[in-house]
C-alpha cells in the first residue's frame, strides 16, 4: 500500500538512479513545490546537490532570511543566496507591460542562475517540482490558453544550459506534495504558505517597478498578511495581498490637502487558482487593514477592496 514514507524511499531510490554521480542544481523560490523537492532531493543524494535562491528585490518582507534559516538551520542544507536586487530593478527600468515584466524577469533570472551555475562547475540535472496538472496542463492547453499569461518560473533553462530535469513529484497532486512536505519535517509555516507568484511584487506594483513603489508595497502587504493571520483567515483563503494602484488621489490630513498612493486589498477563495471568488472578509478585518495600512504606509492615502471574481478577472492584476 501507498504512504509518504514509502513514496520517499521509492522516489529517493530512482532520484539516486537518474543522477548516478552527476551533480544537480535546485532554483528555491521559497514556495512549497521547491521546497519540498529540495529537501527530497537532498535526502536522496546530500552534497550532489546545490540549492541556489535568487533575491529579485521583488520578495515579500523577510522572506529571503526566513528560506535561507530553513534550509541552513533547520534542514542543514547548504544554500547559496544571490543578491540580484538591483540588476532586476534596472533591467524593469521603464517597463509597463505586465508580459514583458515577466519575460524581463525571466531573462533575468535565468542569466543569473545560469552565471551562478558556471560557479559551481559541472551541473548536470536541474531540480523542477513540475507537479502532476503541470503536467497535465502542459498536454491538454494546446490552444491560446495556454498563453493568458506566461507563467515563466524556471522556464528556458533546462534547454539553454543543456540539464536533464528532476522531477520526482511530477505524479503528485498539490495537497500531496503538502503532505510530502510534512512527512520530510518542514516546518508548517512553509507548507501552507499561500501561493506567490514568480515575478513576485513586480506584477503587483502597477505600472513601472522602482525601488520607491516596492517599499511602499511591501510596508502594506506585510500589514495585510499580519492581520489576516491574526484574525486567523490565512489558511481560509488562498491568497490574500496588497497591490499598489498606478494612481494618485486627493486626501486630507490635518489642515493640509494630500495627493498620495492608493493601495488595492486583493483576497480570494479558490480550490486551484483556475477560477476564484473575491473573499467576504469580515468588515472588521477590512477596517483594521485600511486603518493600519493609510495610518503606518507614509505616501498611501487612500485602500479600496478588489470584489471582483475569476474569471473575468484574474487573481492578480497583471
Ligand atoms: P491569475 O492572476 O492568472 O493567477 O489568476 C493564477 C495564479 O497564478 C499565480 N501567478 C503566477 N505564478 N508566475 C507564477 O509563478 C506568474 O507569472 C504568475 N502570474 C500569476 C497567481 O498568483 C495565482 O495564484
Amino acid at each position: 500500500d501507498w504512504t509518504m514514507a514509502s513514496f520517499i524511499e521509492t522516489s529517493s531510490a530512482a532520484i539516486r538512479e537518474q543522477v548516478g554521480q552527476g551533480h544537480v542544481i535546485s532554483a528555491l523560490s521559497g514556495g512549497v513545490d521547491s521546497s519540498v523537492v529540495s529537501v527530497l532531493i537532498h535526502k536522496a543524494i546530500g552534497d550532489q546537490l546545490t540549492c541556489i535562491f535568487v533575491d529579485n528585490g521583488l520578495l515579500r518582507t523577510g522572506e529571503r532570511d526566513r528560506v535561507a534559516t530553513v534550509f541552513r538551520e533547520y534542514f542543514h542544507i547548504p544554500l547559496r543566496v544571490i543578491d540580484a536586487a538591483d540588476l532586476f530593478l534596472d533591467r524593469l527600468k521603464g517597463v509597463t507591460d505586465p508580459e514583458q515584466k515577466r519575460k524581463v524577469i525571466g531573462r533575468t533570472f535565468i542569466e543569473v542562475f545560469d552565471q551562478e551555475a558556471k560557479d559551481i562547475g559541472e551541473v548536470d540535472f536541474l531540480a523542477q517540482g513540475t507537479l502532476y496538472p503541470d503536467v497535465i496542463e502542459s498536454i491538454s492547453f494546446k490552444g491560446p490558453s495556454a498563453t493568458i499569461k506566461s507563467h515563466h518560473n524556471v522556464g528556458g533553462l533546462p534547454e539553454r544550459m543543456k540539464l536533464k530535469l528532476v522531477e520526482p513529484v511530477r505524479e503528485l497532486f498539490k495537497d500531496e506534495v503538502r503532505e510530502l512536505g510534512r512527512e520530510l519535517g518542514m516546518p508548517e509555516e512553509m507548507i501552507r504558505r499561500q501561493p506567490f507568484p514568480g515575478p513576485g511584487l513586480a506584477i503587483r506594483c502597477l505600472g513601472e517597478v522602482t525601488a520607491e513603489k516596492l517599499a511602499i508595497l511591501r510596508q502594506a502587504d506585510t500589514i495585510v498578511l499580519e492581520e489576516i493571520k491574526e484574525a486567523g483567515l490565512y489558511d481560509r483563503v488562498w491568497q490574500s495581498f496588497a497591490v499598489l494602484l498606478p494612481v494618485q488621489s486627493v486626501g486630507v490630513m490635518g489642515d493640509e490637502r494630500t495627493y498620495e498612493q492608493a493601495i488595492c486589498l486583493r483576497a480570494v477563495e479558490s480550490v486551484d487558482g483556475m477560477t476564484a471568488d473575491w473573499a467576504h472578509l469580515p468588515y472588521e478585518v477590512l477596517a483594521r487593514i485600511s486603518s493600519r495600512v493609510i495610518n503606518e504606509v507614509k505616501g498611501v492615502n487612500r485602500m479600496v477592496y478588489d470584489i471582483s471574481s475569476k474569471p473575468p478577472a484574474t487573481i492578480e492584476w497583471e
